[in-house]
């Protein structure tokens, strides 16, 4: 009986060794509520783009094309808000947590397992490398794919919510800077966050792409990581 549990403690440690925590609950809580976010963005900013077909009677009383554009500006708000809490949590919170803000751009072997990382992705090595946060090439796209387009999505989708709410709004007097960036042409901005929706939806593809193959073919947990927070090793 002893040795049974002697035995099950030992297999207990070896458990805890090959399990690190990584993302902190804040840090995950925004992730999966900034994915719904960026996915509502996604489906209401593509349909204010390409609207549905005419619906019988008063505008007013279906509402759709309001309906539509009030969850595209509620998500904005929870999407732009929920980025300034993460930007906190990056001062506050584990080192991991700055992973998608900081990138160690001066060190070669970060930039070597970029290359790797690549190549893993591309199966041309058999072997993962295993990472307790983010491995670098993940890092890399995040920082440019996410951090900036968070940025430029909330500049220019701000800089069209406050012309319409107009020239003297607090929104108009932060972001307005955007529409004289362009020469005054509001329609051009439209276009450029427009043209963001296909680089977001791009970028979401791919990660949950690399997400669910790391899951399978890395050895370590990544789902699961972002769920719990743990990351866990196998052999
Ligand atoms: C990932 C984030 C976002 C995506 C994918 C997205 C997508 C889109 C798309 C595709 C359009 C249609 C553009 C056009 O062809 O005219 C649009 C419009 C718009 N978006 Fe976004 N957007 C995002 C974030 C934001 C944010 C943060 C705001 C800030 C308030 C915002 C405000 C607006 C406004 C004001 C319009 C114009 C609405 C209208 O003309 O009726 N968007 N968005
Ligand atoms: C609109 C959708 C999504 C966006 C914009 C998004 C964005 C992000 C960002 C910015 C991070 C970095 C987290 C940080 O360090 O703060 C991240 C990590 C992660 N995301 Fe997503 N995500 C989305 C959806 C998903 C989905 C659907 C899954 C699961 C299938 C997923 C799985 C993961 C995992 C596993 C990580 C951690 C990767 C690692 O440990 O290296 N994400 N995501």
């Amino acid at each position: 009986m002893l040795a049974e549990q002697d035995a099950f403690e030992a297999e207990r440690e070896a458990r805890l060794v090959k399990a690190v925590y990584v993302y902190e609950a804040p840090l995950r809580l925004w992730h999966w509520i900034n994915a719904l976010a960026i996915t509502l963005l996604g489906i209401t900013g593509y349909l204010i783009a390409s609207p549905l077909p005419t619906v019988p009677g008063e505008a007013s009383d279906h509402y759709l094309m309001g309906t539509i554009r009030l969850i595209h500006f509620s998500s904005a708000y929870v999407f732009a808000i929920g980025f300034l809490g993460r930007i906190y949590w990056a001062f506050v919170g584990n080192h991991h947590a700055r992973q998608i803000f900081l990138l160690p751009l001066t060190n070669a072997t970060w930039w070597g397992e970029i290359i790797h990382e690549i190549k893993w992705y591309l199966f041309l090595v058999k072997e993962p490398k295993k990472y307790v946060g983010h491995n670098p090439l993940a890092q890399l796209m995040m920082f440019l794919f996410f951090t900036i387009g968070a940025v430029y999505m909330i500049c220019t989708g701000f800089a069209l919510y406050g012309e319409g709410q107009g020239i003297d709004s607090l929104t108009y007097r932060l972001f307005g800077w955007v529409i004289s960036a362009v020469g005054g042409n509001s329609q051009q901005v439209h276009s450029w966050h427009h043209m963001g929706l296909w680089v977001t939806l791009i970028f979401v593809i791919v990660h949950v792409y690399a997400a669910i193959r790391e899951d399978i073919m890395s050895r370590q947990s990544m789902i699961s990581t972002m769920i719990s927070g743990w990351r866990m090793f196998k052999d």
